[in-house]
């Protein structure tokens, strides 16, 4: 038999039953009975706004999946660029395929001359890479124009190839730029990593090879960050997307919308609380004026996850691969201890509070020397292959335009005053 909610009309007495399938109710179904009664839902915590078929997440049992296939055997076994295609095309390459596709993303890292010399060389000395980030990604929309045609495969794959392969292109840009340093060319003969980590680095030797195992973490990072279903950024890619804007524009939003602390910023909020709390003997204070109310321990808690983020369990062993070769960051054993010491708190506990991703990705980043600004611009890098996983995902569906209503709760109609009329 198949499972339905009944939902009664107490005004009218009618009723509807609607099924349930994949664990939603069709609110279309709803309105039938309820024309002109709205959804209170604010941030969405109740809605499902789409189908999906590339992200699993069960917040429960602290399981993700890309495309069915755990988050742990990614990490442990794929590259980012494989995880792309996989987000991207819903099975994972073959040889000739994976081959394919990284020589496309490989030759497409290179931005215009004028992207750089005259577009973020205009911005301040001091602009936040993350701000030149989001102007950058819209630019690029007027550099290739022929990416409004997104009806077109080829072309919306073009775009496709361009955005993922330029973001380390651009997000180095930025962030070289901000602290006063050369631009660095992409180099065709490094993986996809290595080549960021060239960008960022490079300085007057001919050659920057990046140390395996940190070109090896940041792949892993970028795998664990690749997506993450229907996120706030996600949100904003698809909703701009709806109104069928190009590509660049719609993802220029999404970066806008992983700039704010709620989303990206987290990781450089953990940093901040570790090195105020300073010693491991500050530790149960600290946990306890927490838990007093006096602001939140940053890197724990998930609006989904209700167990612990199963990227914080992977990201938590590799950190000890990188300072392997960075040196430990000093703040390790801090956030070591906060976390042993909140996960045996009855506090944290009974709100199902647990590590997430935020908790220690900061760390590694730290130890390999990105500056805090460039923590959500190492965020956007892989997140794009999320983005435009979904965009891609909703322009098969022929999905409406987002519009969502409103509960009005203003004025009622009333009469212009005349400015001298009014007290
Ligand atoms: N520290 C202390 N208490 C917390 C924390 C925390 N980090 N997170 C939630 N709580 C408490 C709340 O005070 C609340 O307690 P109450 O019931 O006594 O009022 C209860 O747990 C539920 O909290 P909500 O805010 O309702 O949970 P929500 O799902 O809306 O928030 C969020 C999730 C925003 C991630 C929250 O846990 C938080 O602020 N964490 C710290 C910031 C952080 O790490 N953000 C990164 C998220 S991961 C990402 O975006 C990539």
């Amino acid at each position: 038999m198949q499972e339905s909610v009944t939902i009664t009309d107490n005004r009218t007495g009618q009723s509807v039953e609607i099924p349930i399938v994949d664990g939603g109710v069709s609110a279309t179904e709803w309105s039938k009975l309820l024309p002109g009664l709205w959804f209170y839902d604010p941030g969405f915590s109740a809605t499902a706004e789409c189908e999906s078929a590339i992200t699993y997440i069960d917040g429960d049992a602290g399981i993700l999946r890309y495309r069915g296939y755990p988050i742990e055997q990614l990490a442990e076994r794929s590259t980012y660029l494989e995880v792309a295609y996989l987000l991207l095309h819903g099975e994972l390459p073959t040889d000739a395929q994976l081959a394919g596709w990284v020589d496309e993303i490989t030759h497409h890292t290179y931005i215009h001359e004028n992207m750089r010399k005259r577009f973020l060389e205009g911005f301040h000395y001091d602009a936040h890479p993350m701000g030149m980030l989001v102007s950058a990604v819209g630019a690029l929309s007027t550099f290739y124009p022929e990416a409004k045609h997104i009806d077109d495969d080829d072309v919306r794959h073009k775009q496709i190839v361009r955005l993922i392969a330029k973001m380390p292109t651009l997000a180095a840009a930025a962030h070289r730029f901000s602290v006063g340093l050369p631009f660095v060319y992409p180099d065709n003969s490094l993986s996809f990593a290595e080549n960021f980590l060239s960008m960022m680095w490079k300085t007057a030797e001919p050659r920057f090879q990046a140390d395996p195992a940190l070109a090896r973490a940041i792949d892993l990072l970028f795998i664990l960050h690749a997506d993450h279903e229907q996120n706030c950024s996600t949100t904003a890619m698809r909703v701009v997307g709806s109104s069928h804007a190009d590509p660049y524009s719609a993802c220029a939003a999404a970066v806008a919308a992983l700039y704010g602390p709620r989303h990206g910023g987290a990781n450089e909020a953990v940093l901040r609380m570790l090195t105020a709390i300073g010693t491991i003997d500050a530790v149960p204070d600290f946990v306890r004026s927490v838990k007093e109310g006096h602001g939140r321990l940053q890197g724990f808690g998930h609006r989904v996850y209700k167990n612990y983020d199963p990227r914080a369990k992977i990201i938590r062993k590799a950190a000890y691969d990188v300072f392997e070769v960075t040196g430990k960051n000093p703040l390790l054993d801090i956030a070591l201890k906060l976390e042993e010491v909140a996960l045996a708190d009855e506090y944290f506990i009974a709100r199902r509070l647990y590590p997430n991703v935020d908790f220690y990705s900061g760390l590694i980043y730290q130890a390999m020397g990105f500056p805090l600004e460039t923590f959500p611009v190492l965020f956007a890098i892989p997140r794009t292959a999320g983005w435009l996983s979904h965009w891609a995902e909703m322009l098969e569906q022929q999905t409406k335009i987002a519009r969502p209503r409103q509960l009005y709760t203003g004025q009622a109609e009333r009469d212009y005053v005349p400015i001298e009329r009014r007290s």
